[in-house]
């Protein structure tokens, strides 16, 4: 079956390909094939993820698409290759860059990004908006990890794809990452219909935590059950898997994460000084809103509880409190 942008895919899988030539078997690929090494890639990762190389003279994926007879002005298109508007000619859009190829739904190289060795602006180079690359659906590695979504009957979710490889070396298959921006309602369309169970793993800094509480509700939102797991030490997953190992992270995945609830529990709390009885209030409040939100009395009792416990009030004070939110929900 032919569609229309096949040039297009045939363009990056052939990409692809030199990409991974130039890092596995060149002298010029050697100085990212130490990058890669010393960050605790594998053979076996970039066999896996077709990581790669790209040169970085200007010229040459322009020669090799010019050569298997592609459309210049379809690659350019296609956000391999840039028009310098002054002069007419082509150059290649990733350059002196560790290449990422991004699969789409299908398994299809769809895009690419590149990372810079040296922490260059900007650190990953994405390809643009194409026909057949949209950063805001891609879910990296969703097309590869869905079996093990569907045997784990979950999936974990992560910022970046640094960490969805870091994952799945760990033994986490069911990884999958949004390109580093929001959750979309597509993004959450493709996870619904594989599993509505969710393990949300954002980078453990401010940002990552923000973002993670966006998610989660999002999540929430689409009936999507959703465990958060919040990194010491503003660790991102892969920095914690090559810091403290692949057994700690599966057993912080496992034992640390929290239910959503406690996950909000925590995250009401930020930047609320509790000693303060006008800001403890207000946090109790935005607890009771959020616990009248859930659907069964048993998860309501139990966290009613656990604010009683923390704050030595009467359970049946904060009971009394949430029956109003409750009744207002409904
Ligand atoms: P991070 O800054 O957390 O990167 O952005 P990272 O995944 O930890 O990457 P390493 O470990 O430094 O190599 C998370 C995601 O945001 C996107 C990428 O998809 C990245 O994986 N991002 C980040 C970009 O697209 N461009 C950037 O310049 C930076
Ligand atoms: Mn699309
Ligand atoms: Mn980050
Ligand atoms: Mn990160
Ligand atoms: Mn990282």
């Amino acid at each position: 079956k032919t569609d229309e942008n096949d040039d297009l895919y045939e363009a990056h899988e052939l990409m692809a390909k030199f990409y991974r030539h130039l890092l596995l078997n060149t002298e010029e690929g050697n100085e990212a094939l130490r990058y890669l090494h010393e960050r605790g890639f594998t053979e076996e990762d970039i066999d896996r993820f077709q990581i790669g190389w790209a040169l970085p003279q200007p010229e040459f994926a322009l020669n090799i698409l010019k050569k298997r007879g592609f459309s210049i002005e379809r690659m350019e298109l296609a956000g391999l290759l840039i028009k310098n508007d002054e002069t007419g000619r082509y150059f290649d859009r990733f350059r002196g860059r560790v290449m990422f190829p991004l699969h789409d739904q299908k398994g299809r190289v769809a895009g690419f990004s590149g990372r810079d060795l040296h922490n260059g602006q900007p650190k990953y180079l994405n390809s643009p908006e194409t026909p057949i690359f949209h950063k805001s659906s891609l879910l990296y590695h969703f097309n590869a990890a869905r079996t093990a979504i569907k045997k784990q009957k979950q999936f974990i979710l992560f910022e970046g794809f640094a960490d969805v490889i870091a994952a799945v070396r760990a033994g986490f298959d069911q990884s999958v990452a949004v390109m580093g921006t929001a959750l979309t309602e597509e993004h959450i369309r493709q996870l619904k219909r594989v599993s509505d169970q969710a393990i949300i793993c954002y980078d453990g800094d401010n940002a990552g935590l923000n973002a993670a509480y966006k998610a989660a509700n999002m999540l929430a939102s689409h009936d999507i059950s959703v465990k958060v797991t919040v990194l010491p030490e503003q660790l991102d997953p892969d920095e914690f898997i090559k810091q403290k190992g692949a057994d700690a992270f599966s057993a912080y995945v496992k034992d640390s994460s929290l239910t959503f609830m406690a996950f909000q529990m925590d995250y009401l709390k930020r930047g609320k000084n509790m000693r303060d009885d006008e800001q403890k209030f207000q946090y109790i409040e935005e607890v009771l809103a959020e616990i009248a939100g859930l659907k069964k009395a048993v998860e309501r009792d139990h966290y009613l509880r656990r604010l009683a416990d923390e704050f030595s009030l009467s359970l049946q004070a904060l009971q009394e409190q949430e029956k109003t939110l409750f009744l207002k929900k409904r």
